[in-house]
């Protein structure tokens, strides 16, 4: 089909087939079609929609457009989680061991960090000797041997998808559900997942800020997957405020220990066990979702977990004293507090502002290649319902710099602190399973 007659059968509402799809792609990465032609059609998906055996054709073609990750030499199902993206967001650090623990393996490729979210890779490399860099069978012989590793990103996953999300970036075709959502999962599926855990965030700090939103996304790649043959389920979870207390890669990982020792903030041990029940019910580990649950609880409970967390630090390099002594992550010299200017109650911290202000202060890089400071960051002492006096610690930046009253984060931090006078209704923290 030519390009023209191509745009214009989704610009009258008209169905492709999947071979017009994967042609239409693989000839985009060869650079037979221009970008002009290419935004042309994103636009007329945007208007037109598109049905779910298309969306599924379009996560294949961009999948296969690059490396494909093969994990065929890892014995038993093969799960994987993705998160939509959040401030404060370590639950790949607490759901990993757990998952492994109760033998589902985890073969696991995430991101660094850009813009108001973290990645990943830098929390783990803010660990001693932490490599985040494995060959391909090096890292499927960890699998085999402790059941999990997580890796930074290597090849070159998805490029079509890479390639269109730019263009779509300044084409105003970004919020699409079917574009979206076949973006996400071709690079899961990229990445070698038999099944697929989604953590879909919801609120100000998220991609979604609205439920109805956030439902239909999480509902077009369950479809993706079933589509595709892979088993995929999705848990919508609030980020309406930040996840935990810690926002900042060492920060982070501290909190991620305490959570595996017990101690962790009360919504992000639910969320971790949420969706590690999720992904040990994929992983054919569980009988049902309560058997799923008890076996997560009691590798959290029983220490199971942690100690898999330091059988991977371990394993990829990293100093595993850190679980006891978590004063050996990198230390921040100074700390600042930031004090309630009212009494009242918190009713609102706004999740976005707070990643912004824990990335000026060096905890993540606004281009691709800035260096990050891995002790930095923010921890909260108060969340959305606390009751907060006149100069009581609303949040204490840890900085390396010593900040005054008048710089810019301190006011950041401020601003995403609303104060009112009545108890504000508490968003539950799980909104759709
Ligand atoms: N994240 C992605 O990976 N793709 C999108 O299209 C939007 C968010």
């Amino acid at each position: 089909m030519r390009a023209v007659d191509f745009i214009q059968h989704k610009r009258d509402g008209k169905e492709h087939s999947a071979q017009e799809i994967g042609e239409w792609i693989e000839q985009y990465c060869k650079g037979e079609i221009p970008d002009y032609q290419m935004s042309a059609w994103t636009m007329a998906v945007y208007f037109n929609g598109m049905t779910a055996k298309e969306v599924a054709a379009l996560t294949l073609a961009m999948a296969r457009s690059g490396d494909q990750v093969d994990l065929s030499a890892i014995q038993g199902i093969k799960v994987d989680k993705h998160s939509t993206g959040g401030v404060g967001d370590k639950t790949s650090l607490i759901i990993a061991p757990i998952v492994a623990a109760v033998g589902v393996p985890v073969a696991k490729m995430s991101g660094r960090g850009l813009g108001h979210t973290g990645g990943t890779i830098d929390k783990l490399e803010s660990i001693q000797g932490f490599h985040t860099e494995l060959s391909q069978k090096q890292f499927v012989e960890q699998v085999n041997s402790i059941g999990v590793s997580l890796i930074g990103q290597s090849g070159d996953l998805a490029p079509a998808d890479k390639q269109l999300y730019a263009l779509r970036d300044v084409t105003a075709t970004v919020e699409s559900i079917p574009l979206i959502s076949s973006s996400i999962m071709s690079k899961k599926i990229a990445a070698g997942a038999d099944a697929i855990v989604l953590d879909v965030k919801t609120g100000n700090g998220a991609f979604m800020k609205t439920l109805d939103d956030s439902i239909k996304l999480a509902q077009a790649m369950v479809t993706i997957g079933s589509e595709t043959g892979r088993e995929t389920a999705a848990i919508i979870s609030d980020m309406d405020q930040p996840l935990g207390y810690a926002i900042g890669n060492a920060l982070e990982v501290a909190e991620v220990i305490d959570t595996l020792k017990g101690n962790g903030p009360a919504d992000l041990t639910e969320l971790c066990l949420s969706l590690a029940a999720q992904l040990v019910l994929l992983g054919k580990k569980a009988t049902d979702a309560s058997n799923a649950r008890q076996l997560v609880e009691e590798a959290l409970q029983n220490g199971a977990a942690l100690n898999k967390l330091r059988q991977l630090i371990e394993a990829q390099g990293g100093d595993g004293s850190v679980i006891e002594d978590p004063k050996r992550l990198p230390q921040a010299l100074y700390t600042y507090e930031i004090t309630s200017t009212e009494h009242g109650y918190v009713s609102a911290i706004g999740a976005e502002k707070l990643g912004l202000a824990a990335m000026k202060l060096g905890a993540g890089r606004q281009t691709k290649d800035e260096k990050i400071d891995h002790a930095v960051g923010i921890v909260l002492r108060k969340k959305v319902g606390d009751q907060v006096s006149k100069g009581e610690v609303l949040a204490t930046l840890y900085v390396n710099t010593k900040v005054t009253d008048e710089h810019e984060t301190v006011k950041m931090v401020n601003d995403a602190y609303t104060i009112s006078e009545v108890q504000p209704h508490q968003r539950p923290l799980l909104q759709a399973i």
